[in-house]
């Protein structure tokens, strides 16, 4: 496929037209969720599949091993699909997922290359200055965090970050299991905190995700920007940062201080 191609523009952001298309965004339009879905809200690379498999887990804890056969077998049936795009964010209750951009970027510069969905860049240095400009798909990271930015006090609306999920991720399954009203005992906690370890994760993901396991569990740090950043970069995204975000609750969220301090 011709690089020009593989995208397309629906209201002013690209996607990749290989798994999507703007006839199944405008379908979107007419969703409408149960009271009891979550909706989880991440831009590319933050930790969606990380995120996703934890809630899975919090909200089926509550099942015996027998009741979560019959579910598997009776979802199997079932032809779902993961990725939303569109929601209306007064209505449901939802979860956003946030990253620090360096590393959401570095990381979305290796799975570009890594998997055919998207073009492919030549160097480190291209990419940045299309990530720098919002010119990739799913659009600016930049522009997805400030538009969030006006619902993070919305009480519908938790926001959670992939820093504090690494630090600690039963903390952060607390915040989530209260907020959705799941409820589960000390071991549950610590059972799914081993099962969606990186390290378990990755272990599984040829199961779990087939041919892209590989690119999309790749490191699962914090700071692997630094191996690639030059101090040009870091200081046009610490501008950047400023401009879109500084002084709001997003960027305090973020504390990019302290996981993108140069
Ligand atoms: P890296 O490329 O920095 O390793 P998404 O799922 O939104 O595409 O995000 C992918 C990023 O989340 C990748 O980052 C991946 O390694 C990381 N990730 C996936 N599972 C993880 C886990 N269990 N713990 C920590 N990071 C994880």
């Amino acid at each position: 496929m011709a690089p020009e191609d593989m995208m397309f523009s629906y209201r002013g952001i690209s996607y990749p037209s290989t798994i999507t298309s703007p006839e199944t965004l405008e379908a979107l339009k007419s969703f409408e969720a149960r009271d009891d879905d979550v909706i989880l809200v991440g831009y590319p690379k933050t930790g969606t599949n990380w995120l996703e498999q934890m809630v899975k887990e919090l909200a089926d804890a509550r099942y015996t091993e027998e009741e979560m056969k019959e579910r598997i077998n009776a979802e199997k049936k079932l032809e779902t699909f993961q990725r939303l795009e569109l929601g209306d964010p007064g209505v449901y209750e939802i979860l956003v997922l946030v990253r620090n951009p360096k590393d959401t970027a570095v990381s979305y510069y290796h799975f570009s290359n890594n998997l055919p969905l998207s073009p492919s860049f030549d160097s480190w240095d291209e990419f940045f200055a299309d990530f720098m400009n919002g010119k990739l798909a799913w659009g600016s990271y930049f522009d997805h965090l400030a538009e969030w930015n006006k619902y993070i006090d919305n009480e519908r609306i938790i926001t959670i970050s992939y820093e504090e999920l690494k630090e600690d991720p039963i903390l952060g399954m607390k915040k989530i299991a209260s907020f959705f009203g799941f409820s589960l005992c000390e071991e549950d906690f610590s059972r799914i905190a081993k099962k969606t370890s990186f390290k378990a994760m990755k272990e599984k993901c040829g199961e779990t995700h087939g041919k892209f396991g590989d690119a999309l569990f790749r490191k699962g740090v914090v700071g692997n920007w630094r191996d690639v950043f030059s101090e040009a970069q870091n200081e046009e995204m610490y501008r950047k940062f400023q401009d879109s975000l500084g002084g709001t609750k997003m960027a305090a969220k973020i504390k990019y201080d302290v996981y993108c301090k140069a």
